[in-house]
Parts: structure tokens; C-alpha cells; sequence
């Protein structure tokens, strides 16, 4: 074989890398957000988005990632920490790091939306990236650990498939209901109750970020000791995973709404 045919081979051959909630799981929380924004905000958005739509953009980072001119945007869907901290000193470290992450992206991203003065262009990408970053942070292991890579490097089987601890929480979970995003949307939503929605839309950030470190510390726990995920794994923790979009859908409608006012 001719050697410039070897990279063009390897790359067919690599299984794509999902590095945040699948396709699914993002668009579901689009399609979520969609239902709670104001007047207002769904009419600014519309403008930004034209033809397209909340789920349909919540993906573009994910898409463009592997391009070399985005690159740098590798960091952005993730912020990683030691384990064992509590709450203040958890708070301390996700303030203090300084390289790009989730949780200072997302900040400058919803300022780039909110300024008039820039660009079209640079308020749509920016609502682009906040669509995906809130739903990234709302996966428990988007707040993990570094040295496993927030449990990509914790090999497991589930159904008897080789996957990932991340992958799994990923996509792998959300994937086994088989559902397309607008019947998870629609089987979610309908049991929200307006004083939970209206609670969980007054958490910030900081809070998002140490629900979801708190719940990756539990799932790090609850690692089957032999690498089998058996039967008993989903029934156990789809209800997490559930509350999860949830909350990641009525916070970025309540997060749109704030900044575009
Ligand atoms: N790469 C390194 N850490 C990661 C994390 N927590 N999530 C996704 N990708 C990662
Ligand atoms: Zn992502
Ligand atoms: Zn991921």
C-alpha cells in the first residue's frame, strides 16, 4: 500500500471519540430549552439561528472540534479536578484554573452573546457554544478526573460491546432506551413540576459544576469491579442521568432568557 493511503486508513478505521452527551442527549436538551424560553429570548435567538434550530446547533462544537482550526476549542467541554474535595474547596479550584475550560468558556461565551456590538456571526457561534457547553457540564464525568480523562481511560463492557466509564455516560446509557431526542425530550418534560423547574433555575454554574462533580464521584464509585456492566447498572442510575437533561435543558432556557433580555 502507497504510504499516504496509511492516515486516510487509520482514520476510517478509528471508532469516532464522542466526547460529550451523544448526539441524542445534546439535542434533547435543546429541544427541552426550547419549551421554557421567554418570548423575547426565543425571538433574539431566532434571529441568530434563521432556519436552524437549538438542537439542531447543540452539536457544532462537537462537529468541529477535530478540525485543526478549532483545536484549541479541545478543553472547552470539560473542567477536571482532584477527587475528594468538598464543596468550598471544589469551588476554589474550578475558579482558580486559568487554561480554557468549561466553566470559563462558557462565562465568556455568554458574554460574547449578551454584546450588541459584535458581529452576527460572533454571537451565533457564541450561542452555538452555550447550548453545548451547559449540556457537556450537566454530564457528571465533564467534571471528573484528569488522570483518567474523566473516565475515558476506565475500560468497560456494556451489552457486551468494549466501551468507556465516559462513553457510557456519554451515550451508551441514553442510547439503550433507542428513543430519537424529541421522544426523550417528550418523555422527560411532561413530568417536570413548575416549583422543581423554577429551583433548579436559580442555581449557577458553580452549582451545575459540583452537582456533576458530586455525581461523578459516586459513578467512579459505582465502577463494577470486574468491568461488566451488568442489567442492574441502568435501572440504577437512569434516574440521575434523566435529571440530568432536565436540568441542563431549563437551565439553559433560564441562562438565554437572562442574557438575552
Ligand atoms: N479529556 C480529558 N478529560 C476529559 C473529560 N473530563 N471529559 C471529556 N474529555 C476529556
Ligand atoms: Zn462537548
Ligand atoms: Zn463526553
Amino acid at each position: 500500500m502507497r504510504k499516504r493511503f496509511l492516515p486516510v486508513l487509520l482514520l476510517l478505521l478509528t471508532p469516532l471519540r464522542l466526547w460529550a452527551w451523544g448526539v441524542d442527549g445534546h439535542r434533547a436538551i435543546g429541544k427541552i430549552a426550547e419549551n421554557h424560553l421567554s418570548r423575547h429570548a426565543k425571538k433574539e435567538i431566532q434571529k441568530l439561528l434563521g432556519t436552524e434550530t437549538l438542537p439542531l446547533v447543540s452539536t457544532w462544537p462537537d462537529e468541529i472540534r477535530f478540525y485543526p482550526e478549532f483545536k484549541d476549542t479541545a478543553p472547552w467541554h470539560y473542567v477536571n479536578t482532584a477527587s475528594g474535595l468538598n464543596h468550598d474547596q471544589y469551588v476554589q479550584q474550578l475558579k482558580a484554573q486559568t487554561t480554557p475550560n468549561a466553566y470559563n468558556v462558557l462565562i465568556k461565551q455568554l458574554e460574547t452573546l449578551k454584546d450588541t456590538h459584535k458581529t452576527q456571526a460572533e454571537r451565533l457561534a457564541a450561542l452555538k457554544f452555550v447550548v453545548h457547553i451547559v449540556g457537556d457540564v450537566h454530564q457528571p464525568l465533564h467534571a471528573g478526573h484528569a488522570e483518567d480523562k474523566g473516565g475515558n481511560d476506565i475500560k468497560l463492557k456494556y451489552r457486551g460491546k468494549d466501551t468507556n466509564l465516559h462513553s457510557l455516560w456519554d451515550s451508551g446509557l441514553l442510547d439503550y432506551q433507542g428513543l430519537t431526542y424529541s421522544e426523550i425530550a417528550g418523555q422527560y418534560e411532561p413530568q417536570l413540576r413548575g416549583r422543581q423547574v423554577k429551583t433548579w433555575q436559580k442555581a449557577t454554574p458553580e452549582q451545575w459544576l459540583w452537582e456533576s462533580y458530586q455525581a461523578s464521584e459516586q459513578i467512579y464509585g459505582d465502577v463494577p469491579a470486574n468491568g461488566d456492566v451488568d442489567y442492574k447498572y441502568y435501572p440504577a442510575h437512569s434516574e440521575l442521568m434523566k435529571q440530568r437533561i432536565e436540568q441542563a435543558g431549563v437551565r439553559l432556557a433560564a441562562i438565554l432568557n437572562e442574557t438575552l433580555k
